[in-house]
């Protein structure tokens, strides 16, 4: 089953929601790919341009995070590091044996993304959107 964008993954930031269902889309079309058995060269670019994807959308969070003084901004960061590690644990797999990447492995690269959207990224735009109210109203 494919990942929903739908409200329940909203943060409410637009610019990392606009990010999030671009990732969710990347994803998407990975898994399409390896359920599909499209071969080494198609699902090795979906995972590739997943794994661009994530780190770019990371990088544009963490910076986010600094510029706010995101009092979480190492924990977040450190989740953002090892989910990186594990996409090119993955990438690797794909290299190496293409027809072996199992649903379970799918489902655990679904549910951290399901988590950390619904966690730590709710907590970062909740904090984010607190601060800018208290500026408003300062
Ligand atoms: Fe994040
Ligand atoms: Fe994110």
């Amino acid at each position: 089953m494919p990942l929903v964008w739908d409200g329940s993954l909203c943060v409410g930031h637009k610019g990392i929601d606009d990010d999030h269902e671009k990732l969710v889309g990347l994803f998407n079309r990975f898994e399409d790919a390896v359920q599909r058995n499209q071969g080494r060269s198609i699902i090795a670019e979906t995972v590739c341009a997943l794994a661009d994807y994530a780190m770019s959308h990371f990088t544009r969070e963490e910076h986010v995070m600094l510029r706010h003084r995101y009092p979480a901004y190492e924990e977040h960061k450190a989740l953002h590091d090892r989910f990186l590690e594990e996409l090119s644990t993955l990438a690797g797999a794909v290299e190496e044996r293409p027809d072996d990447i199992s649903g379970e492995l799918l489902d655990f690269f679904k549910v951290w993304i399901v988590d950390h959207l619904m966690t730590a990224d709710q907590d970062l735009s909740d904090y984010i959107c607190d601060r800018q109210v208290e500026a408003a109203i300062a």
